[in-house]
Protein backbone atom coordinates (compact mmCIF):
# COMPACT_ATOMS: atom_id res chain seq x y z
CA UNK A 1 0.00 0.00 0.00
CA UNK A 2 3.19 2.05 0.52
CA UNK A 3 3.61 1.58 -3.54
CA UNK A 4 0.33 2.10 -4.11
CA UNK A 5 -0.06 5.06 -2.43
CA UNK A 6 2.88 7.11 -4.38
CA UNK A 7 2.55 5.80 -7.81
CA UNK A 8 -0.87 6.48 -9.00
CA UNK A 9 -2.21 10.05 -9.64
CA UNK A 10 -5.77 10.30 -7.82
CA UNK A 11 -6.69 11.83 -10.99
CA UNK A 12 -7.07 8.92 -12.74
CA UNK A 13 -8.80 6.75 -10.25
CA UNK A 14 -6.98 3.77 -10.77
CA UNK A 15 -5.22 3.19 -7.59
CA UNK A 16 -7.11 0.26 -5.09
CA UNK A 17 -8.34 0.68 -1.69
CA UNK A 18 -6.36 -2.09 0.86
CA UNK A 19 -9.85 -3.55 0.94
CA UNK A 20 -9.58 -4.71 -2.40
CA UNK A 21 -6.14 -5.25 -2.38
CA UNK A 22 -6.50 -7.69 0.34
CA UNK A 23 -9.87 -9.32 -0.78
CA UNK A 24 -8.32 -9.89 -4.44
CA UNK A 25 -5.45 -11.60 -2.92
CA UNK A 26 -7.35 -13.83 -0.83
CA UNK A 27 -8.10 -15.77 -4.41
CA UNK A 28 -6.35 -18.50 -4.92
CA UNK A 29 -5.44 -17.50 -8.67
CA UNK A 30 -4.58 -14.05 -7.28
CA UNK A 31 -0.78 -12.87 -5.94
CA UNK A 32 1.80 -10.03 -5.90
CA UNK A 33 5.11 -9.51 -6.82
CA UNK A 34 7.44 -6.97 -4.94
CA UNK A 35 10.63 -5.38 -6.26
CA UNK A 36 13.14 -3.98 -3.90
CA UNK A 37 15.06 -0.70 -4.99
CA UNK A 38 18.38 -3.13 -5.89
CA UNK A 39 15.33 -4.84 -8.56
CA UNK A 40 15.38 -7.64 -6.49
CA UNK A 41 11.92 -9.76 -6.94
CA UNK A 42 10.15 -10.98 -3.53
CA UNK A 43 7.06 -12.21 -2.22
CA UNK A 44 4.98 -9.23 -0.21
CA UNK A 45 5.78 -10.28 3.42
CA UNK A 46 9.92 -10.69 2.27
CA UNK A 47 10.21 -6.95 0.58
CA UNK A 48 12.92 -4.78 2.28
CA UNK A 49 12.13 -1.26 0.93
CA UNK A 50 9.15 -2.07 -1.63
CA UNK A 51 10.17 0.22 -4.73
CA UNK A 52 6.81 -1.41 -6.79
CA UNK A 53 4.65 -3.87 -7.68
CA UNK A 54 2.77 -5.84 -9.70
CA UNK A 55 -0.78 -7.68 -8.86
CA UNK A 56 -1.46 -10.46 -10.94
CA UNK A 57 -4.69 -12.74 -12.18
CA UNK A 58 -3.90 -16.60 -13.65
CA UNK A 59 -6.35 -18.44 -15.58
CA UNK A 60 -5.85 -21.82 -16.93
CA UNK A 61 -3.66 -20.79 -20.13
CA UNK A 62 -3.53 -17.12 -19.80
CA UNK A 63 -2.05 -13.99 -17.00
CA UNK A 64 -3.40 -11.31 -16.51
CA UNK A 65 -1.77 -8.21 -14.95
CA UNK A 66 -4.08 -6.18 -13.43
CA UNK A 67 -1.77 -3.30 -11.63
CA UNK A 68 1.63 -2.30 -11.80
CA UNK A 69 3.19 0.44 -10.37
CA UNK A 70 6.99 1.73 -9.16
CA UNK A 71 7.43 4.68 -6.72
CA UNK A 72 8.04 8.16 -8.20
CA UNK A 73 11.87 8.00 -7.10
CA UNK A 74 12.58 4.55 -8.35
CA UNK A 75 11.08 4.98 -11.74
CA UNK A 76 13.18 5.00 -14.86
CA UNK A 77 15.75 2.55 -14.00
CA UNK A 78 14.24 -0.13 -15.01
CA UNK A 79 12.29 -2.28 -12.11
CA UNK A 80 8.96 -1.97 -14.05
CA UNK A 81 10.35 -3.85 -16.93
CA UNK A 82 11.99 -6.12 -13.73
CA UNK A 83 8.22 -6.79 -12.37
CA UNK A 84 7.05 -7.04 -16.08
CA UNK A 85 9.99 -9.84 -17.23
CA UNK A 86 9.26 -11.71 -13.63
CA UNK A 87 4.97 -11.65 -14.90
CA UNK A 88 6.50 -13.31 -17.64
CA UNK A 89 8.66 -16.30 -16.43
CA UNK A 90 5.76 -16.95 -14.17
CA UNK A 91 3.13 -17.02 -16.12
CA UNK A 92 5.54 -19.73 -18.28
CA UNK A 93 6.15 -21.69 -15.01
CA UNK A 94 2.25 -21.93 -15.25
CA UNK A 95 2.08 -23.38 -18.52
CA UNK A 96 0.51 -20.13 -19.95
CA UNK A 97 0.97 -18.93 -23.40
CA UNK A 98 -0.74 -15.80 -23.24
CA UNK A 99 -0.82 -12.49 -21.01
CA UNK A 100 -3.00 -9.64 -21.07
CA UNK A 101 -3.24 -6.10 -19.86
CA UNK A 102 -5.56 -3.19 -19.93
CA UNK A 103 -4.44 0.01 -19.82
CA UNK A 104 -6.20 3.77 -19.74
CA UNK A 105 -5.45 5.14 -23.49
CA UNK A 106 -2.91 8.39 -22.38
CA UNK A 107 -0.66 6.45 -20.32
CA UNK A 108 2.82 6.62 -21.03
CA UNK A 109 3.58 2.87 -19.82
CA UNK A 110 2.34 1.63 -23.13
CA UNK A 111 6.12 2.40 -24.53
CA UNK A 112 7.18 -0.09 -21.78
CA UNK A 113 4.44 -2.53 -23.13
CA UNK A 114 5.19 -2.25 -26.52
CA UNK A 115 8.41 -2.67 -26.26
CA UNK A 116 8.26 -5.35 -24.26
CA UNK A 117 6.03 -7.42 -26.81
CA UNK A 118 3.07 -6.04 -26.37
CA UNK A 119 0.80 -5.66 -28.72
CA UNK A 120 -2.71 -3.64 -29.15
CA UNK A 121 -5.99 -6.41 -29.41
CA UNK A 122 -8.83 -4.22 -28.01
CA UNK A 123 -10.08 -0.51 -27.25
CA UNK A 124 -13.46 0.05 -25.30
CA UNK A 125 -14.20 3.75 -25.64
CA UNK A 126 -15.19 5.64 -22.70
CA UNK A 127 -14.54 2.31 -20.62
CA UNK A 128 -12.86 4.23 -17.04
CA UNK A 129 -14.50 7.07 -15.21
CA UNK A 130 -11.97 9.64 -13.53
CA UNK A 131 -12.15 11.17 -10.31
CA UNK A 132 -13.79 14.36 -12.25
CA UNK A 133 -16.06 12.34 -13.64
CA UNK A 134 -14.95 12.08 -17.13
CA UNK A 135 -14.05 9.21 -18.82
CA UNK A 136 -11.74 8.15 -20.88
CA UNK A 137 -10.75 4.84 -23.33
CA UNK A 138 -9.01 1.66 -22.53
CA UNK A 139 -6.71 -0.09 -24.62
CA UNK A 140 -6.13 -3.72 -24.24
CA UNK A 141 -2.30 -5.84 -24.75
CA UNK A 142 -1.68 -9.44 -25.13
CA UNK A 143 1.24 -11.20 -25.80
CA UNK A 144 2.40 -14.41 -26.55
CA UNK A 145 5.14 -15.68 -24.26
C1 LIG B 1 4.53 2.39 -15.56
C2 LIG B 1 5.57 2.29 -14.43
C3 LIG B 1 5.25 1.11 -13.54
C4 LIG B 1 6.96 2.10 -15.07
O1 LIG B 1 7.90 1.93 -14.00
P1 LIG B 1 9.47 2.22 -14.21
O2 LIG B 1 10.19 1.53 -13.10
O3 LIG B 1 9.72 3.66 -14.43
O4 LIG B 1 9.72 1.43 -15.59
P2 LIG B 1 11.11 1.18 -16.30
O5 LIG B 1 12.19 2.03 -15.69
O6 LIG B 1 11.33 -0.28 -16.40
O7 LIG B 1 10.78 1.66 -17.76
C5 LIG B 1 10.62 3.04 -18.01
C6 LIG B 1 9.89 3.16 -19.33
O8 LIG B 1 8.50 3.24 -19.08
C7 LIG B 1 7.89 4.19 -19.98
N1 LIG B 1 7.15 5.12 -19.11
C8 LIG B 1 6.23 4.70 -18.22
N2 LIG B 1 5.67 5.71 -17.57
C9 LIG B 1 6.26 6.82 -18.04
C10 LIG B 1 6.11 8.20 -17.75
N3 LIG B 1 5.24 8.66 -16.83
N4 LIG B 1 6.86 9.08 -18.41
C11 LIG B 1 7.74 8.65 -19.33
N5 LIG B 1 7.93 7.35 -19.64
C12 LIG B 1 7.20 6.44 -19.01
C13 LIG B 1 9.00 4.73 -20.82
O9 LIG B 1 8.98 3.99 -22.02
C14 LIG B 1 10.26 4.39 -20.06
O10 LIG B 1 11.29 4.06 -20.93
P3 LIG B 1 12.67 4.92 -20.94
O11 LIG B 1 13.22 4.83 -19.54
O12 LIG B 1 13.50 4.21 -21.95
O13 LIG B 1 12.25 6.29 -21.33
C15 LIG B 1 5.62 3.62 -13.60
O14 LIG B 1 5.81 4.70 -14.49
C16 LIG B 1 4.36 3.87 -12.77
O15 LIG B 1 4.26 3.40 -11.64
N6 LIG B 1 3.40 4.64 -13.31
C17 LIG B 1 2.20 5.03 -12.56
C18 LIG B 1 1.25 3.88 -12.37
C19 LIG B 1 0.74 3.37 -13.72
O16 LIG B 1 0.29 4.15 -14.54
N7 LIG B 1 0.80 2.04 -13.91
C20 LIG B 1 0.39 1.41 -15.15
C21 LIG B 1 -1.06 1.20 -15.26
S1 LIG B 1 -1.68 0.01 -14.11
Amino acid sequence: MLVMDEAFDPHWGEAWTRAQVASSLTMPHTYALVVDSEGRIDRPADAREPAGFALIRSAPGEEELLLIGVRPRFRKRGLGRILLESFFTQARKKKADRVFLEMRANNPARSLYTSLGFEQIGHRPDYYRLSDGSRIDAITFGKSI
